[in-house]
């Protein structure tokens, strides 16, 4: 089953759940609690997958100017390939969208296939290579972006 969960807002007592799903995903660099407790303070966007209480996926976004940078996003182990990255990502992309977002970007690490996968679904493109970016293991970032003004449909096509 495909849609049995909801995408919601981020609120601030989502931080501690947040913070132990980020820690259980390798992939992932996972900030500390404090940081996940002070999102919108910060002035991040960020949206979660709910599916009847438990987080399923969350991903935060970072508005600035008419860029819109994917700061986070994972999906918890049991929820994977159940579209929940794809609508996270529709959320972000509606709200950036409508706050006058024209371009987002990202960093992905080069050997994670499985998100560039996706973010090439999603119309990212590579525009670039950051050498050596990532620590524990080194490794090169690939640097995504993806034109939302050419964008007719979310995430998929488009
Ligand atoms: C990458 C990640 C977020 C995908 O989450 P997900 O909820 O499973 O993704 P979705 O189900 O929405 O997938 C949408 C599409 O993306 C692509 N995709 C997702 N996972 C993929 C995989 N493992 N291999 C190949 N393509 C994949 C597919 O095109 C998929 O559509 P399909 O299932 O109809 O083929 C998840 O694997 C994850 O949390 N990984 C660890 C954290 C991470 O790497 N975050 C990104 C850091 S920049």
């Amino acid at each position: 089953m495909k849609e049995d969960f909801k995408i919601r807002r981020f609120h601030k007592d989502d931080a501690a759940a947040v913070s132990k799903l980020s820690a259980a995903i390798p992939e992932l660099n996972p900030w500390p609690l404090s940081v996940y407790e002070c999102v919108q303070e910060a002035g991040f966007e960020g949206w979660i997958a709910d599916c009847n209480g438990t987080i399923a996926g969350f991903v935060l976004t970072r508005c600035v100017s008419d860029e819109m940078e994917i700061l986070k996003l994972g999906t918890a182990q049991d929820f994977r390939r159940r579209g929940v990255a794809a609508a996270l990502l529709t959320a972000a992309f509606l709200g950036a969208v409508s706050g006058g977002a024209r371009r987002a970007f990202l960093e992905v690490r080069a050997s994670n296939a499985p998100a560039i996968s996706l973010y090439q679904t999603a119309g990212f493109r590579p525009t670039g290579r950051r050498r050596n970016y990532y620590t524990a293991p080194v490794e090169d970032a690939l640097l995504m972006t993806c034109d939302l003004e050419r964008k007719t449909q979310f995430p998929l096509g488009g």
